[in-house]
């Protein structure tokens, strides 16, 4: 394989952020982009040109010249399409969250599994330098014994809201769209929590417009955890322990976040500083997945499978304390 050829399944937002930062990967390209409507897709294709614009996405995966597909639909159509692409025969990197529920995320993990085709949650902050650089200085023992992480995300959604959002047919909710970063950031430093504290305030469509979290370990750490589409909030995050703290500035879960050290004593603090690449910073999952691709990997040792399951199973918990139930939970049929 010289340069790894990808396809992209739905032109929303995301697939946007997503092809500009394709030109950042030396051994990738775009060869295709899929949209349900052909215009959508041409108009795509005008600013993320591609040699194959398709109007369907069933003529995307049975394209010969895609070697991986970026799902880039909404989080209820995660599982349909990564089965689609899967019975095609394509590799899939799947956006966040990657399913509604453990139940599709499983159908999904023992469909590649089976077929032996690469398949990876596009968890993009596990790839970022200053998320590997935070988990260095744990592993260093900078801040001693972790005891907690206080991570919050809040965002007031722009006039005209997309539907996406609040829709419950499409996974709608803070939870699944931003409350999984700082979930994500909990459980992968501190591991999967004991118990789970959790309450939530209904939209007028049903689903969490604010979600609040307590993490609990049995080692008397916790995790403090919040998700608002109510209010721009700084979206920070802290990770503390017995000798220090360390502090993502706005926003934790992106390239924007630097990293302040607090070793321990009164306000004394550091500022570790790294060098920030052009772009959004979607190049890091995609050279990864290169990576795997050259060399016969159809998982992920980073973000594994298994991260992406235990990952999704703290997110059912969650929403079975919350009270937040979507139609997938019980039609089997979707
Ligand atoms: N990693 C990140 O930083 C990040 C950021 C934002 C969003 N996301 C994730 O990416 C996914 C898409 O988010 P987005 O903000 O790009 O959403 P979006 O702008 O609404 O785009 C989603 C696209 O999915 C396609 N689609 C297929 N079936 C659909 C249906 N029944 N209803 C609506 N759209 C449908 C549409 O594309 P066509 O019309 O072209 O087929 C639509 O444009 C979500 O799972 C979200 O959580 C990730």
């Amino acid at each position: 394989m010289a340069k790894i050829k990808w396809g992209i399944l739905a032109c929303g937002k995301i697939a946007k952020k997503f092809a500009a930062d394709l030109q950042w990967v030396d051994d990738a390209e775009l060869v295709a982009v899929a949209s349900r409507d052909i215009a959508n897709a041409k108009s795509f294709a005008e600013e993320f040109p591609a040699k194959h614009i398709f109007g369907s996405y069933q003529e995307l995966v049975a394209c010969k010249d895609v070697d991986v597909i970026y799902v880039a639909s909404p989080h209820s159509h995660h599982h349909e399409h990564t089965l689609l692409c899967l019975n095609h025969g394509k590799a899939v990197l799947c956006e966040k969250a990657f399913a509604i529920n453990l139940r599709q995320a499983n159908e999904m993990v023992q469909l590649a599994r089976s077929k032996h085709i690469f398949l990876m949650e596009a968890l993009w902050t596990r790839f970022l330098p200053h998320y590997i650089k935070v988990r260095a200085m744990l592993a260093e023992g900078m801040i001693g014994e972790p005891k907690g992480v206080l991570a919050n995300f809040g965002f007031k959604p722009n006039e005209p809201v997309s539907q996406r959002l609040y829709d419950p047919a499409l996974g709608g909710g803070t939870l699944l769209d931003i409350g999984i970063y700082p979930v994500f950031l909990a459980q992968s430093l501190l591991g999967v929590p004991d118990k789970i504290l959790a309450t939530m305030d209904p939209s007028s469509t049903g689903v969490d417009e604010q979600c609040s979290m307590i993490f609990q370990y049995k080692n008397g750490v916790t995790a403090t955890l919040f998700s608002t589409f109510e209010s721009n909030l700084e979206t920070d995050a802290d990770i503390f322990g017995t000798k220090g703290r360390i502090r993502l500035t706005n926003r934790f879960y992106e390239p924007s976040a630097t990293i302040q050290y607090y070793n321990g004593g009164v306000d004394t603090r550091s500022i570790v500083s790294l060098e920030r690449e052009p772009g959004w910073g979607y190049q890091h999952e995609i050279r990864h997945v290169g990576e795997c691709l050259k060399n016969g990997l159809t998982e992920s040792p980073v973000h594994s499978l298994n991260d992406t399951l235990s990952l999704m199973q703290t997110l059912d918990r969650v929403r079975e304390v919350i009270g937040l139930k979507y139609k997938q939970d019980s039609d089997f049929s979707s």
